[in-house]
Protein backbone atom coordinates (compact mmCIF):
# COMPACT_ATOMS: atom_id res chain seq x y z
CA UNK A 1 0.00 0.00 0.00
CA UNK A 2 0.87 3.52 -0.77
CA UNK A 3 0.00 6.50 1.68
CA UNK A 4 -0.43 10.34 0.80
CA UNK A 5 0.25 11.94 4.10
CA UNK A 6 -0.75 15.90 3.81
CA UNK A 7 0.02 18.28 5.89
CA UNK A 8 0.40 22.10 5.72
CA UNK A 9 0.34 23.77 9.01
CA UNK A 10 2.11 23.30 12.60
CA UNK A 11 -0.57 21.71 14.25
CA UNK A 12 -0.87 19.00 11.31
CA UNK A 13 2.75 18.26 11.50
CA UNK A 14 3.05 17.54 14.78
CA UNK A 15 -0.15 15.19 14.97
CA UNK A 16 0.58 13.86 11.74
CA UNK A 17 4.31 13.07 12.90
CA UNK A 18 3.48 9.78 15.08
CA UNK A 19 1.50 8.28 11.72
CA UNK A 20 5.01 9.39 9.60
CA UNK A 21 7.01 7.67 12.52
CA UNK A 22 4.96 4.14 12.62
CA UNK A 23 4.94 4.48 8.81
CA UNK A 24 9.09 4.69 8.89
CA UNK A 25 9.06 1.38 11.29
CA UNK A 26 7.16 -0.38 9.16
CA UNK A 27 8.48 0.02 6.14
CA UNK A 28 5.19 1.33 4.41
CA UNK A 29 5.11 3.44 1.45
CA UNK A 30 4.37 7.01 2.24
CA UNK A 31 4.83 9.78 0.70
CA UNK A 32 4.58 13.64 2.87
CA UNK A 33 3.10 16.39 1.03
CA UNK A 34 3.49 19.93 2.17
CA UNK A 35 1.16 22.36 1.41
CA UNK A 36 3.12 25.06 3.63
CA UNK A 37 0.14 26.73 4.54
CA UNK A 38 2.51 27.83 7.17
CA UNK A 39 5.97 28.47 6.17
CA UNK A 40 7.81 30.74 8.25
CA UNK A 41 10.66 28.95 9.94
CA UNK A 42 9.36 28.94 13.71
CA UNK A 43 5.89 27.51 12.10
CA UNK A 44 6.91 25.19 9.91
CA UNK A 45 10.82 23.55 8.95
CA UNK A 46 11.29 24.02 13.10
CA UNK A 47 8.53 20.68 13.69
CA UNK A 48 9.91 18.53 10.90
CA UNK A 49 13.63 19.28 12.44
CA UNK A 50 12.41 19.10 16.52
CA UNK A 51 10.41 15.66 15.86
CA UNK A 52 13.24 14.09 13.11
CA UNK A 53 11.67 14.29 9.97
CA UNK A 54 13.16 15.00 6.43
CA UNK A 55 11.24 17.91 5.47
CA UNK A 56 9.21 17.08 2.33
CA UNK A 57 10.20 16.41 -1.17
CA UNK A 58 6.98 17.13 -2.34
CA UNK A 59 6.18 21.03 -1.55
CA UNK A 60 3.41 23.03 -3.08
CA UNK A 61 4.40 26.50 -1.35
CA UNK A 62 1.02 27.76 -1.39
CA UNK A 63 1.53 30.25 1.78
CA UNK A 64 -0.65 32.58 3.02
CA UNK A 65 -3.34 33.84 0.31
CA UNK A 66 -7.26 34.48 0.30
CA UNK A 67 -8.82 31.29 1.71
CA UNK A 68 -11.12 30.38 -1.64
CA UNK A 69 -7.71 31.40 -3.40
CA UNK A 70 -5.37 29.14 -1.08
CA UNK A 71 -7.67 26.14 -1.32
CA UNK A 72 -8.34 26.24 -4.95
CA UNK A 73 -4.00 26.12 -5.47
CA UNK A 74 -4.00 23.66 -2.96
CA UNK A 75 -6.97 21.31 -4.53
CA UNK A 76 -5.26 21.75 -7.65
CA UNK A 77 -1.66 20.92 -6.61
CA UNK A 78 -2.63 18.14 -4.85
CA UNK A 79 -4.54 16.33 -7.47
CA UNK A 80 -2.42 16.74 -10.18
CA UNK A 81 0.27 15.27 -7.71
CA UNK A 82 -2.76 12.04 -6.46
CA UNK A 83 -3.54 11.24 -10.26
CA UNK A 84 0.76 10.97 -10.41
CA UNK A 85 2.03 8.68 -7.62
CA UNK A 86 -0.84 6.26 -7.79
CA UNK A 87 -2.34 6.63 -4.30
CA UNK A 88 -4.18 3.67 -2.72
CA UNK A 89 -4.94 6.32 0.63
CA UNK A 90 -4.74 9.79 1.50
CA UNK A 91 -4.58 11.24 4.68
CA UNK A 92 -5.57 14.39 5.92
CA UNK A 93 -5.48 15.56 9.92
CA UNK A 94 -7.72 18.39 11.33
CA UNK A 95 -10.17 20.87 9.90
CA UNK A 96 -7.71 23.38 8.08
CA UNK A 97 -7.82 24.59 4.46
CA UNK A 98 -5.36 22.48 3.15
CA UNK A 99 -7.42 19.23 4.60
CA UNK A 100 -10.57 20.05 2.78
CA UNK A 101 -8.34 20.99 -0.31
CA UNK A 102 -6.79 17.49 -0.12
CA UNK A 103 -9.88 16.16 0.87
CA UNK A 104 -11.85 17.09 -2.12
CA UNK A 105 -8.84 16.36 -4.25
CA UNK A 106 -8.90 13.26 -3.31
CA UNK A 107 -12.69 12.87 -3.49
CA UNK A 108 -12.59 14.19 -7.19
CA UNK A 109 -9.47 11.72 -7.98
CA UNK A 110 -11.29 9.07 -6.86
CA UNK A 111 -8.93 7.58 -4.36
CA UNK A 112 -9.67 6.70 -0.80
CA UNK A 113 -9.82 9.48 1.75
CA UNK A 114 -9.07 8.80 5.45
CA UNK A 115 -9.71 12.03 8.07
CA UNK A 116 -7.66 11.84 11.44
CA UNK A 117 -9.09 13.73 14.37
CA UNK A 118 -12.84 13.53 12.85
CA UNK A 119 -16.00 14.00 14.16
CA UNK A 120 -15.15 17.69 15.95
CA UNK A 121 -17.80 19.96 16.46
CA UNK A 122 -17.92 23.53 17.99
CA UNK A 123 -21.50 23.68 16.31
CA UNK A 124 -20.41 27.46 15.64
CA UNK A 125 -20.67 27.45 11.55
CA UNK A 126 -18.77 31.13 12.09
CA UNK A 127 -15.76 29.23 12.06
CA UNK A 128 -13.72 28.20 9.21
CA UNK A 129 -12.86 24.52 10.19
CA UNK A 130 -16.49 24.40 11.10
CA UNK A 131 -16.71 23.80 7.54
CA UNK A 132 -13.93 22.43 6.76
CA UNK A 133 -14.77 19.47 9.21
CA UNK A 134 -18.19 18.81 8.25
CA UNK A 135 -16.86 18.92 4.20
CA UNK A 136 -14.55 16.74 5.15
CA UNK A 137 -15.68 14.00 7.33
CA UNK A 138 -18.78 13.89 5.02
CA UNK A 139 -16.27 12.59 2.26
CA UNK A 140 -14.23 10.94 4.13
CA UNK A 141 -13.75 6.83 3.42
CA UNK A 142 -12.25 6.03 7.07
CA UNK A 143 -12.97 8.47 9.71
CA UNK A 144 -10.35 8.12 12.57
CA UNK A 145 -12.63 9.49 15.65
CA UNK A 146 -10.09 10.42 18.79
CA UNK A 147 -13.43 9.63 21.02
CA UNK A 148 -16.73 8.03 21.24
CA UNK A 149 -18.29 11.97 21.51
CA UNK A 150 -17.12 12.60 18.30
CA UNK A 151 -17.91 9.30 16.84
CA UNK A 152 -21.24 9.80 18.01
CA UNK A 153 -21.78 13.26 16.26
CA UNK A 154 -20.64 11.89 13.02
CA UNK A 155 -23.73 8.78 13.63
CA UNK A 156 -26.14 11.10 14.61
CA UNK A 157 -25.13 12.91 11.00
CA UNK A 158 -25.77 9.96 9.18
CA UNK A 159 -22.45 8.85 8.42
CA UNK A 160 -22.37 5.20 8.30
CA UNK A 161 -20.73 3.22 11.08
CA UNK A 162 -18.58 0.95 8.81
CA UNK A 163 -16.56 4.45 8.13
CA UNK A 164 -16.46 5.11 11.68
CA UNK A 165 -13.32 4.04 13.97
CA UNK A 166 -12.48 5.10 17.53
CA UNK A 167 -8.63 5.36 17.84
CA UNK A 168 -7.60 8.13 20.07
CA UNK A 169 -5.94 11.09 19.41
CA UNK A 170 -2.59 10.99 17.91
CA UNK A 171 -1.61 14.10 20.32
CA UNK A 172 -1.02 11.17 22.82
CA UNK A 173 1.14 9.46 20.61
CA UNK A 174 2.91 12.41 20.09
CA UNK A 175 3.35 13.31 23.93
CA UNK A 176 4.01 9.68 24.65
CA UNK A 177 7.17 9.85 21.91
CA UNK A 178 8.57 12.70 22.93
CA UNK A 179 8.24 12.60 26.44
CA UNK A 180 11.87 12.39 27.07
CA UNK A 181 12.54 15.19 24.76
CA UNK A 182 10.60 17.62 26.51
CA UNK A 183 10.44 16.53 30.48
CA UNK A 184 13.84 17.24 31.11
CA UNK A 185 14.62 20.55 29.54
CA UNK A 186 14.81 23.25 32.46
CA UNK A 187 12.82 25.65 30.98
CA UNK A 188 12.02 28.30 34.41
CA UNK A 189 15.94 28.55 33.84
CA UNK A 190 16.00 29.06 29.87
CA UNK A 191 13.38 31.15 29.64
CA UNK A 192 14.51 32.83 33.11
CA UNK A 193 11.01 32.57 34.42
CA UNK A 194 9.03 33.23 37.38
CA UNK A 195 8.08 30.09 39.91
CA UNK A 196 4.43 30.70 38.88
CA UNK A 197 3.59 31.66 35.46
CA UNK A 198 0.38 31.12 32.90
CA UNK A 199 0.97 30.09 29.50
CA UNK A 200 -1.38 32.28 27.20
CA UNK A 201 -1.69 31.75 23.14
CA UNK A 202 -3.95 33.15 20.58
CA UNK A 203 -5.00 33.02 17.24
CA UNK A 204 -8.63 32.42 16.58
CA UNK A 205 -9.85 35.47 13.84
CA UNK A 206 -12.93 36.04 16.54
CA UNK A 207 -10.76 36.97 18.86
CA UNK A 208 -6.95 38.44 17.24
CA UNK A 209 -8.64 40.21 14.11
CA UNK A 210 -11.33 42.29 16.09
CA UNK A 211 -9.10 44.92 18.04
CA UNK A 212 -11.58 45.00 20.74
CA UNK A 213 -11.71 41.48 21.25
CA UNK A 214 -8.11 41.25 21.46
CA UNK A 215 -7.83 44.51 23.81
CA UNK A 216 -10.20 42.88 26.11
CA UNK A 217 -8.42 39.55 26.18
CA UNK A 218 -4.89 41.08 26.91
CA UNK A 219 -6.23 43.57 29.43
CA UNK A 220 -7.97 40.78 31.58
CA UNK A 221 -4.76 39.08 30.81
CA UNK A 222 -2.62 42.16 32.38
CA UNK A 223 -4.75 41.90 35.22
CA UNK A 224 -4.75 38.66 36.34
CA UNK A 225 -0.80 38.85 36.56
CA UNK A 226 -1.07 41.81 38.75
CA UNK A 227 -3.91 40.33 40.97
CA UNK A 228 -3.07 36.88 41.14
CA UNK A 229 0.78 37.25 40.82
CA UNK A 230 1.23 35.22 37.77
CA UNK A 231 4.14 35.84 34.94
CA UNK A 232 1.90 35.72 31.44
CA UNK A 233 4.27 34.15 29.17
CA UNK A 234 2.41 34.25 25.82
CA UNK A 235 4.69 32.92 22.37
CA UNK A 236 2.42 34.64 19.93
CA UNK A 237 1.58 32.78 16.47
CA UNK A 238 2.34 35.37 13.08
CA UNK A 239 -1.81 36.21 12.63
CA UNK A 240 -1.58 37.55 16.07
CA UNK A 241 1.71 39.33 16.57
CA UNK A 242 1.11 41.05 13.27
CA UNK A 243 -2.23 41.86 14.71
CA UNK A 244 -0.90 43.59 17.86
CA UNK A 245 1.61 45.74 15.88
CA UNK A 246 -0.73 47.11 13.19
CA UNK A 247 -3.26 47.54 16.12
CA UNK A 248 -0.99 49.02 18.29
CA UNK A 249 -2.38 46.90 21.10
CA UNK A 250 -0.83 47.63 24.41
CA UNK A 251 0.72 44.23 26.08
CA UNK A 252 1.70 45.73 29.69
CA UNK A 253 2.97 42.74 32.31
CA UNK A 254 2.74 40.30 29.56
CA UNK A 255 5.66 38.88 28.30
CA UNK A 256 5.81 38.50 24.49
CA UNK A 257 7.82 35.55 22.56
CA UNK A 258 8.41 34.23 19.35
CA UNK A 259 6.62 31.20 18.76
CA UNK A 260 8.42 28.03 20.25
CA UNK A 261 9.81 24.60 18.95
CA UNK A 262 7.80 21.81 20.19
CA UNK A 263 9.70 20.14 22.84
CA UNK A 264 10.29 24.15 24.47
CA UNK A 265 6.16 24.63 24.28
CA UNK A 266 5.24 21.61 25.85
CA UNK A 267 7.71 21.56 28.30
CA UNK A 268 6.14 25.47 29.47
CA UNK A 269 3.00 23.71 29.10
CA UNK A 270 4.37 21.00 31.80
CA UNK A 271 5.51 23.43 34.41
CA UNK A 272 2.70 26.17 34.04
CA UNK A 273 -0.10 26.79 36.87
CA UNK A 274 -2.40 27.65 34.26
CA UNK A 275 -3.42 27.55 30.62
CA UNK A 276 -5.09 30.22 28.81
CA UNK A 277 -5.87 29.17 25.29
CA UNK A 278 -7.95 29.92 22.23
CA UNK A 279 -6.06 26.82 20.70
CA UNK A 280 -7.46 23.19 20.18
CA UNK A 281 -4.37 20.91 20.09
CA UNK A 282 -3.38 23.12 23.20
CA UNK A 283 -6.81 22.08 25.01
CA UNK A 284 -5.94 18.36 24.40
CA UNK A 285 -2.39 18.82 25.74
CA UNK A 286 -3.14 20.94 29.05
CA UNK A 287 -5.28 17.95 29.88
CA UNK A 288 -3.06 15.17 28.98
CA UNK A 289 -0.24 16.88 30.86
CA UNK A 290 -2.75 17.54 34.03
CA UNK A 291 -2.34 21.29 33.55
CA UNK A 292 -6.07 23.20 34.24
CA UNK A 293 -7.12 25.26 31.29
CA UNK A 294 -8.80 28.06 30.11
CA UNK A 295 -10.39 28.39 26.96
CA UNK A 296 -11.05 32.08 26.13
CA UNK A 297 -13.88 31.07 23.87
CA UNK A 298 -17.43 30.27 23.83
CA UNK A 299 -17.71 26.99 22.31
CA UNK A 300 -15.15 24.44 21.92
CA UNK A 301 -14.99 21.39 19.57
CA UNK A 302 -13.16 19.71 22.49
CA UNK A 303 -16.23 18.79 25.36
CA UNK A 304 -14.14 15.80 26.61
CA UNK A 305 -12.05 18.11 28.23
CA UNK A 306 -14.99 19.88 29.80
CA UNK A 307 -16.84 16.59 30.71
CA UNK A 308 -13.47 15.32 32.46
CA UNK A 309 -13.42 19.23 34.06
CA UNK A 310 -9.82 19.90 32.72
CA UNK A 311 -11.23 22.80 30.89
CA UNK A 312 -13.04 25.57 31.37
CA UNK A 313 -15.18 27.86 28.71
CA UNK A 314 -15.28 31.61 29.61
CA UNK A 315 -15.52 33.62 26.14
CA UNK A 316 -14.23 37.16 26.83
CA UNK A 317 -16.05 38.25 29.50
CA UNK A 318 -13.55 39.09 32.67
CA UNK A 319 -15.73 38.17 35.12
CA UNK A 320 -16.21 34.86 34.05
CA UNK A 321 -12.51 34.54 33.00
CA UNK A 322 -11.32 35.72 37.01
CA UNK A 323 -13.56 33.49 38.50
CA UNK A 324 -12.10 30.25 36.36
CA UNK A 325 -8.79 31.61 37.59
CA UNK A 326 -10.20 31.20 41.21
CA UNK A 327 -11.65 27.77 40.40
CA UNK A 328 -8.16 26.81 39.97
CA UNK A 329 -6.74 28.52 41.99
CA UNK A 330 -9.10 26.69 45.23
CA UNK A 331 -9.77 23.09 43.35
CA UNK A 332 -7.82 20.31 42.44
CA UNK A 333 -6.39 19.32 39.59
CA UNK A 334 -6.65 15.55 38.61
CA UNK A 335 -8.46 13.60 35.52
CA UNK A 336 -8.86 10.96 33.54
CA UNK A 337 -7.32 12.02 30.46
CA UNK A 338 -9.80 11.03 27.11
CA UNK A 339 -7.43 10.98 24.45
CA UNK A 340 -6.44 7.48 24.10
CA UNK A 341 -3.47 5.51 25.48
CA UNK A 342 -0.90 6.92 22.47
CA UNK A 343 -1.14 4.03 20.66
CA UNK A 344 -3.57 5.76 17.79
CA UNK A 345 -1.16 5.59 15.19
CA UNK A 346 -0.65 2.49 14.66
CA UNK A 347 -4.26 1.22 15.03
CA UNK A 348 -4.84 3.71 12.35
CA UNK A 349 -2.21 2.01 10.05
CA UNK A 350 -3.86 -1.03 10.69
CA UNK A 351 -7.46 -0.21 9.40
CA UNK A 352 -5.88 0.95 6.50
CA UNK A 353 -3.83 -2.46 5.81
CA UNK A 354 -7.51 -4.23 6.04
CA UNK A 355 -9.35 -1.45 4.36
C1 LIG B 1 -4.53 28.07 10.54
C2 LIG B 1 -5.81 27.25 10.48
C3 LIG B 1 -6.32 27.00 11.89
C4 LIG B 1 -5.24 26.37 12.77
C5 LIG B 1 -3.99 27.23 12.72
C6 LIG B 1 -2.86 26.57 13.47
C7 LIG B 1 -7.35 27.54 8.58
C8 LIG B 1 -8.61 28.18 8.13
N1 LIG B 1 -6.87 27.96 9.76
O1 LIG B 1 -4.85 29.33 11.11
O2 LIG B 1 -7.42 26.11 11.84
O3 LIG B 1 -5.73 26.31 14.08
O4 LIG B 1 -3.57 27.40 11.35
O5 LIG B 1 -1.88 27.49 13.85
O6 LIG B 1 -6.82 26.70 7.90
N2 LIG B 1 1.48 33.58 8.89
C9 LIG B 1 2.85 33.78 8.88
N3 LIG B 1 3.65 32.69 8.76
C10 LIG B 1 3.19 31.44 8.68
C11 LIG B 1 1.79 31.24 8.67
C12 LIG B 1 0.96 32.32 8.80
O7 LIG B 1 3.33 34.91 8.98
O8 LIG B 1 3.98 30.49 8.59
C13 LIG B 1 0.59 34.74 9.06
C14 LIG B 1 0.15 35.35 7.72
O9 LIG B 1 0.02 36.73 7.92
C15 LIG B 1 -1.22 34.72 7.52
C16 LIG B 1 -1.75 34.60 8.95
O10 LIG B 1 -0.59 34.32 9.73
O11 LIG B 1 -2.04 35.49 6.70
C17 LIG B 1 -2.79 33.50 9.12
O12 LIG B 1 -2.32 32.26 8.63
P1 LIG B 1 -3.38 31.14 8.14
O13 LIG B 1 -2.65 29.90 7.82
O14 LIG B 1 -4.30 31.70 7.13
O15 LIG B 1 -4.29 30.94 9.40
P2 LIG B 1 -3.91 30.59 10.90
O16 LIG B 1 -4.44 31.64 11.78
O17 LIG B 1 -2.48 30.22 10.99
N1 LIG C 1 2.92 24.81 19.70
C1 LIG C 1 4.31 24.92 19.62
N2 LIG C 1 4.88 26.15 19.84
C2 LIG C 1 4.15 27.26 20.13
C3 LIG C 1 2.74 27.14 20.20
C4 LIG C 1 2.15 25.90 19.96
O1 LIG C 1 4.99 23.93 19.39
O2 LIG C 1 4.73 28.34 20.32
C5 LIG C 1 2.29 23.51 19.41
C6 LIG C 1 1.45 22.95 20.55
O3 LIG C 1 2.23 22.12 21.38
C7 LIG C 1 0.35 22.19 19.82
C8 LIG C 1 0.21 22.89 18.50
O4 LIG C 1 1.37 23.71 18.35
O5 LIG C 1 0.72 20.84 19.58
C9 LIG C 1 -1.04 23.74 18.48
O6 LIG C 1 -1.05 24.54 17.36
P1 LIG C 1 -2.04 25.75 17.18
O7 LIG C 1 -2.47 26.25 18.51
O8 LIG C 1 -1.36 26.69 16.25
O9 LIG C 1 -3.25 25.11 16.35
P2 LIG C 1 -4.60 24.38 16.74
O10 LIG C 1 -4.28 23.21 17.60
O11 LIG C 1 -5.50 25.38 17.39
O12 LIG C 1 -5.16 23.98 15.41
Amino acid sequence: MKIAIVVGTRPEIIKMSPIIKYCELKNIKHDIIHSQQHYSENMDKLFFKDLGIEYPKINLGVKSKKPHAQIAEIMKKCGEIFIKNCYDFILVQGDTNTVLAAALAANKCKIKLGHVEAGLRSFDYSMPEEINRIITDSISDFCFCPTETSASYLRKSGISDSKIFVVGNTIADSIKINLDKFKYIEIHKKFSLDKRYALVTLHRPSNVDDKENLEKIIQSLSLISKKYNYEIVFPVHPRTKKNIKEMNIKTHNIRLMDPLGYFDFLSLINNSSLIFTDSGGIQEEACILGKPCVTLRENTERPETIDVCSNILTGLNEEQIISAVNYWENNPQNWQQPFGDGTSSQKIINILKHG
